[in-house]
C-alpha cells in the first residue's frame, strides 16, 4: 500500500500556532513556536515529553528519507522508533528508568506505511518556509522557529540517492555537476573535482568504471545522509557528508564499519539498552573504527566532514545477534 493511500489522524490547524496536531494508535504530536510535544498514556496517566522542534524536525527527516532505516533511531533519550521491517514500533520512555521502571513507557508497533504517512504529514505541516531539516544549521538558519509560516517540500521531499552499481555508470545514478545544479559546498571549495581517466580493454568499456567520490561528496547538500554508492552482493559503500549533530542516536541491530574519509569526527557510543556512556572515539581524516551491534552512538562535526559509512545490508544479521549466533563485535558474511 502507498503511504498517500493510508489515513492519517490530524487536528485542524491550530488557531494559535497555525500548525496541525497528529495522533498516531496512543501517542500525540503537537508543535508550537519552539516545541514539539510527544505525548502517551501509561497507568491511567496522561505523559508528555518536550523537545525542541529543530532538533525532532531533523531526526523525523531522516526517519522519513531512511524508511526508519536499521536499528533504533532514538531521538533523544525517551522517544524513537525500532525498525521492524515491514512495521515499526515507536516507544516513550522505554530506555530511561525513570519511566520505564514504573511502568510510566509505551511503546507500540505500526505498520510501516501508516507511520511514514504520519511523519510525513507533520514534516510537511510543522517545516516552514525557508527551513531545512537536512542542512547544518549554519545554511538553514532560525525559520524552523515560529508560528506556521509557508512550507518547503522541495527540501523535505528529496530521497536518499541510491544506487545501483556506481554513480556515473550509464542507467546509474548521474554524477553530480554545476550544470546539474550541484555546486561544490561551501566547506569543500579546496577539493580537486578532476575525474580519473578509464582505459578499458576494448569489449570491456561498459562494465569498468571509476569516478571521483571526494568531488562527488563536496556536491552534497544535506548533512547526515548516508548515500547508497556502491553496492557489492551485502556490501553497501554509504558516504556521508557532516555537520554538526548526527540527528539521531542511532541503536545498531548490526555492526557498521566507519571509515572517516576528511576532517573529524567526535563520537558518543552509549550502551543500547541503558544508555550508560561506553566510548568516545574521536575519528580523524583516515581512521577507521567498527560500531559494535549493542551500542548507540552519535557524531559531532564542527567542520563539514566526509564520512564512509560500510554497511552489511543482509536482512538475517539482527535475529543471528538477538540470537546470540552472531558476537556483537564480528560482522557476518557480507
Ligand atoms: C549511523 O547511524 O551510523 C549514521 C547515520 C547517518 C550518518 C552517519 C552515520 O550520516
Ligand atoms: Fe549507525
Amino acid at each position: 500500500m502507498a503511504a498517500s493511500e493510508v489515513e492519517v489522524s490530524a487536528s485542524p490547524v491550530s488557531n494559535e500556532t497555525g500548525y496541525r496536531s497528529f495522533e498516531l494508535g496512543e501517542f500525540g504530536f503537537a508543535r508550537d513556536e519552539y516545541f514539539v510535544y510527544i505525548s502517551w498514556t501509561a497507568k491511567g496517566q496522561k505523559l508528555s515529553h518536550t523537545m525542541s522542534a529543530d532538533a525532532f524536525l531533523r531526526a523525523t527527516m531522516r526517519c522519513v528519507a531512511w524508511g526508519f532505516f536499521y536499528g533504533w533511531l532514538n531521538f533523544d533519550d525517551i522517544f524513537g522508533t525500532q525498525q521492524l521491517y515491514g512495521r515499526v514500533k515507536f516507544y516513550a520512555g522505554r530506555f530511561s528508568p525513570a519511566f520505564h521502571d514504573q511502568g510510566l513507557d509505551h511503546e507500540e508497533i505500526f505498520e510501516t506505511p501508516r507511520a511514514m504517512a504520519t511523519f510525513k504529514e507533520m514534516l510537511a505541516d510543522w517545516t516552514n518556509d525557508g527551513y531545512d531539516p537536512f542542512a547544518a544549521p549554519d545554511e538553514t538558519g532560525l525559520s524552523w522557529i515560529g508560528k506556521k509560516n509557508g512550507s518547503n517540500e522541495e527540501a523535505i521531499g528529496r530521497e536518499r540517492e541510491v544506487c545501483r552499481r556506481m554513480p556515473g555508470l550509464p542507467g546509474d545514478a548521474p554524477l553530480r555537476t554545476d550544470e546539474s545544479g550541484r555546486p561544490v559546498n561551501r566547506a569543500f571549495a579546496d577539493v580537486p573535482q578532476d575525474q580519473p581517466e578509464v582505459h578499458a580493454e576494448p569489449g570491456f568499456e561498459g562494465e569498468v568504471h571509476a569516478h571521483n567520490l571526494f568531488g562527488y561528496l563536496s556536491r552534497s547538500d544535506v548533512t547526515w545522509n548516508p548515500s547508497v554508492s556502491s553496492i557489492v552482493k551485502q556490501s553497501l559503500f554509504c558516504p556521508t557528508t557532516e555537520e554538526y549533530i548526527l540527528p539521531v542516536k542511532h541503536g545498531n541491530d548490526r555492526m557498521e564499519w566507519f571509515i572517516q574519509l576528511s576532517d573529524q569526527i567526535d563520537w558518543e557510543i552509549e550502551d543500547k539498552e541503558t544508555g550508560r556512556p561506553r566510548a568516545k572515539v574521536i575519528m580523524k581524516a583516515g581512521d577507521v573504527s567498527i560500531m559494535p551491534a549493542d551500542i548507540r552512538h552519535q557524531g559531532f562535526s564542527k567542520k563539514r566532514s566526509m564520512l564512509l559509512v560500510w554497511e552489511n545490508g543482509n536482512p538475517d544479521l539482527p535475529a543471528m545477534y538477538e540470537k546470540g549466533e552472531l558476537p556483537v563485535n564480528l560482522s557476518g558474511e557480507f
